[in-house]
């Protein structure tokens, strides 16, 4: 009996050890949670015990904190991190400009805005060797990066591992959706690692560097210049459900002690600038904090929607959002349409037909989006700005309405998302000029039939 107990307690020590450490993933441990304050030392008594900033740290480490928030931003809101490092983040050359010609980080200079439903089919692999933070193009944005405003959507296409450089946002916290190819990135935080079907969030100002195992990798960059993104609350929902906290994983320090002739890549007014740098950034021994990089899996989207009629608002499938300063009403939305149950009765059950106050650029990672039978192709992209009409295609309005709506459906085999914003998404000359922008996306709505019968 008594060693039965023992073995019981054992067992829930175990259980316990294992639930601190969060999870592990392709060998890489995670701790879990969002906005957590998270504490982890790669080597013992690394983090300062009772303070944050002792005359002399342990190991001879230098301490740093990043701030992602406002000194005085409220306790709920905000995040910091205190960092223990072989070296101060200031040590560097100075930074000289790169052209970077692609890149946009104030949409007031882009051309005029057409209220045009536009699609782009998938951005090309490279031909040239092309590492991640050089890959960037940006396709659409609005606000402006030096005011802090708005946002910037970019597609990143790379073929090469980032080896002797590194690379930090001091414009944005940026929300990448990889589509093709898995990510491994390494920051100053620690080591992560995102595929298609996961998001990874870097936060502004963390340098990280990104390694492509998979040889290739193509996706999706929501660059956020504005509120830092957060859990939406649930309302009448309660308290689970959407995306759940526990499923946000951010990683254990890990440190590298390399010193060598390095490059850091920065981009900071909307442009990308270089600066020279003896040793690898990314040697920070332990941190504690708030302020963190963090991954999420989209499949673990606890989704809602109808199970009466009448299909729900889109704001159901909200992950994570960039509050604005109207209750209510968002800068910035990223909502995603995953594997579901459709089960509304004597319902249109696709989206319907819409004109929308906000604006939205929709991605596909995975699969077919439940609205468009053709033309939308994972890695593309499409855009439908304020009180543009849009909605299902004239074949996906044909096959819905002769549905029958008596038994459920499972949509499967999709993953879509959307980056929604309250001010007008404006596109880039790349992107309006682009060979990808599909001239005849209009007319997946020029066949829809006129069925209008009045009495006679
Ligand atoms: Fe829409």
């Amino acid at each position: 009996m008594k060693a039965q107990m023992k073995e019981q307690v054992q067992q829930t020590a175990e259980r316990m050890d294992a639930n601190a450490g969060g999870s592990e993933q392709n060998g890489l441990r995670y701790q879990s949670g969002f906005g957590n304050e998270f504490a982890t030392e790669a080597l013992p008594g690394a983090l300062p015990v009772g303070r944050n900033s002792p005359q002399r740290a342990a190991y001879g480490l230098y301490t740093e904190q990043i701030s992602g928030t406002a000194f005085t931003a409220p306790r709920s809101h905000n995040r910091r991190s205190w960092l223990y490092r072989i070296r101060p983040s200031a040590m560097h050359l100075p930074y000289e400009a790169m052209e970077s010609p692609l890149l946009v980080g104030d949409f007031s200079t882009v051309p005029a805005t057409p209220p045009n439903q536009l699609r782009w089919s998938p951005l090309p692999m490279p031909d040239a060797a092309t590492d991640f933070i050089e890959s960037w193009v940006t396709m659409a944005g609005n606000g402006s990066a030096e005011a802090m405003s708005g946002c910037a959507i970019h597609l990143y296409a790379a073929n090469q591992s980032m080896t002797t450089r590194f690379a930090s946002c001091s414009d944005g916290e940026l929300l990448i959706v990889p589509q093709q190819g898995r990510l491994q990135v390494a920051t100053e935080f620690g080591r992560l690692e995102a595929g298609p079907q996961e998001i990874l969030v870097i936060p502004r100002g963390c340098r990280f560097q990104v390694t492509l195992p998979d040889g290739a990798a193509r996706g999706y960059i929501c660059e956020n210049f504005g509120a830092l993104l957060r859990l939406p609350d649930l309302g009448p929902i309660g308290s689970n459900g959407l995306a759940n906290p526990r499923d946000f994983l951010s990683p254990h320090a890990a440190y590298e002690d390399r010193e060598g002739d390095f490059e850091l890549v920065t981009k900071f007014g909307g442009r990308l600038w270089r600066a020279r740098l003896n040793h690898s950034p990314l040697d920070v021994v332990a941190w504690h904090g708030n302020y963190v990089p963090y991954k999420y899996d989209l499949r673990r989207f606890n989704t809602m929607g109808s199970v009466s009629f009448d299909h729900p608002d889109p704001s159901i499938f909200l992950v994570l959002h960039s509050p604005g300063d109207t209750p209510g009403v968002d800068m910035l939305d990223f909502v995603v349409f995953p594997p579901r149950w459709m089960a509304a009765e004597d319902t249109f059950r696709p989206p319907w037909f819409h004109r929308n106050v906000a604006s939205e650029f929709m991605g596909l990672v995975h699969g077919v989006y439940d609205a468009k039978a053709e033309g939308f192709a994972p890695g593309g992209a499409s855009l439908h700005n304020c009180m543009t009409g849009h909605g299902p295609d004239a074949g996906t309005f044909d096959k819905a309405s002769a549905a029958d709506t008596s038994v459920p459906h499972k949509v499967v085999d999709t993953m879509a998302f959307m980056f929604e914003t309250k001010q007008v998404i404006r596109p880039t000359r790349y992107a309006l000029e682009s060979a990808q922008l599909q001239a005849d996306y209009f007319r997946c709505w020029q066949d829809i039939r006129k069925n209008f019968q009045p009495p006679q």
